[in-house]
């Protein structure tokens, strides 16, 4: 049931994210993740432009409990992938 597929998902994706998480202080580090994937993390990067990915790693370093200001840039993300 589609129902719960998401629930599997939403599972997997909790395992992975944690709030205030040190490991983002490197900008480099979340752009990687999405761009190749971990385990059992999808390179979802590969399906968003260099701005999408920069964008999400930009809110995902400034929300839930992180607050690292430095911005990634599109022309950073289009280095690495
Ligand atoms: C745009 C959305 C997403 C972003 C920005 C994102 C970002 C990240 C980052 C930065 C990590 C590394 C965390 C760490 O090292 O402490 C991670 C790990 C992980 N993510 Fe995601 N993620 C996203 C969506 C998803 C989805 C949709 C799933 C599942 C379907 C998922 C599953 C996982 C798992 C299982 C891990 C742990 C991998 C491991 O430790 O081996 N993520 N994610």
């Amino acid at each position: 049931m589609a129902g719960d597929r998401l629930s599997l998902l939403i599972a997997l994706a909790d395992l992975g994210h944690k709030a205030a998480n040190p490991r983002l202080e490197a900008g480099g580090y979340p752009v990687c993740v999405l761009l190749n994937g971990m385990n059992g993390m999808p390179a979802l990067g590969r399906m968003m432009t260099d701005e999408q990915v920069a964008e999400v790693v930009n809110y995902v370093r400034t929300h839930f409990g992180n607050s690292y200001v430095d911005r990634v840039t599109a022309e950073e993300v289009k280095a690495v992938r």
